[in-house]
């Protein structure tokens, strides 16, 4: 029997993290490249020396490395990501669905243009690029999945209405999936991060006020970091998480149960 240790080591396995030149995506990317995976980097509009810093950071664990753009609300993303990583690596092992959108709105000024936008990345995009990777991770029999969902699928959000429907649709599509992907060594989870510290709630979150008021309903006390769910991913992507799969598991600081 295996060390507990060695349990968690990605040597030699491929990871593809969405969305992973900032916040919980880069993380991720990290922490699976700390572990010994390649991993590649997908990224949107974010500068690209943000990517290619990550890039860098991802070298320094002494694992291969790679680098896509894609806009994910395109239809054909997944095909170019597929392709840009058949260049790099013979299949992806572990492939992670970080990126999202997430817009807020009155629920009676959502627009057309925000709804699709929301659906086309945060849903779209997680099934188009499933249904490009599993097949890999098949033929090999093994392979992990990993959704990020949100806190609020739990407790959504009264001006996010659209983003924390397609949240809770992560969860749904976890339980569809994993008892077909069960007997080819594949695992598929969802991690719901609570209020974890990027880009995405820095502005809100310099209000002083409104910080308090976060605070509160968190009973840890304190705002997560992007190595909150670094340390989950770790777990689920590697023979330790193997016996994990069609879960909902919140790195929420307690947020979903409070008051
Ligand atoms: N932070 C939180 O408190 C929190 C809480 C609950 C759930 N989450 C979830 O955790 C995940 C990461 O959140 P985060 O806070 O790290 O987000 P973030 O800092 O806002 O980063 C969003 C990521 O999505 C990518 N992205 C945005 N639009 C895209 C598009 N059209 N095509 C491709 N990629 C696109 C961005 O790529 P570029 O950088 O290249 O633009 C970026 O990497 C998201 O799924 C989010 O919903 C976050």
């Amino acid at each position: 029997m295996k060390k507990i240790k060695e349990l968690f080591n990605l040597k030699g396995k491929n990871a593809l993290v969405t969305g992973s030149s900032r916040g919980i995506g880069k993380g991720i990317a990290l922490g699976l490249a700390e572990y010994g995976a390649n991993v590649m980097v997908h990224h949107y509009d974010s500068k690209r020396d943000h990517a290619e810093q990550t890039l860098n950071e991802i070298n320094a664990f002494g694992v291969k490395s790679g680098l896509v753009f894609a806009d994910l609300t395109d239809r054909h993303a997944a095909d170019l990501i597929y392709n840009a990583s058949r260049d790099i690596f013979k299949g992806i092992d572990i492939l992670v669905l970080n990126a999202s959108i997430q817009v807020r709105d009155p629920w009676d000024q959502i627009t057309y243009n925000d709804f699709r936008r929301q659906t086309d990345i945060n849903i779209g995009s997680t099934i188009w690029l499933i249904q490009k990777f599993v097949p890999y991770m098949k033929r090999n029999n093994w392979g992990r999945v990993i959704t990020i969902g949100s806190v609020q699928q739990h407790r959504p959000h009264p001006e996010m209405l659209v983003y924390s429907a397609t949240k809770m649709a992560m969860i749904n599509m976890v339980r569809s999936l994993s008892p077909s992907f069960g007997k080819s060594g594949i695992t598929i989870n969802n991690i719901a991060p609570g209020v974890i510290l990027t880009n995405r709630n820095k502005q809100a979150l310099s209000n002083d006020q409104y910080a308090k008021h976060v605070l509160n309903k968190i009973p840890v006390g304190y705002f997560g970091e992007s190595n909150d769910c670094a340390g989950l991913a770790i777990l689920l992507s590697s023979d330790a998480g193997r016996y994990i799969t069609g879960s909902d598991l919140l790195v929420d600081g307690g947020m979903n149960v409070s008051q």
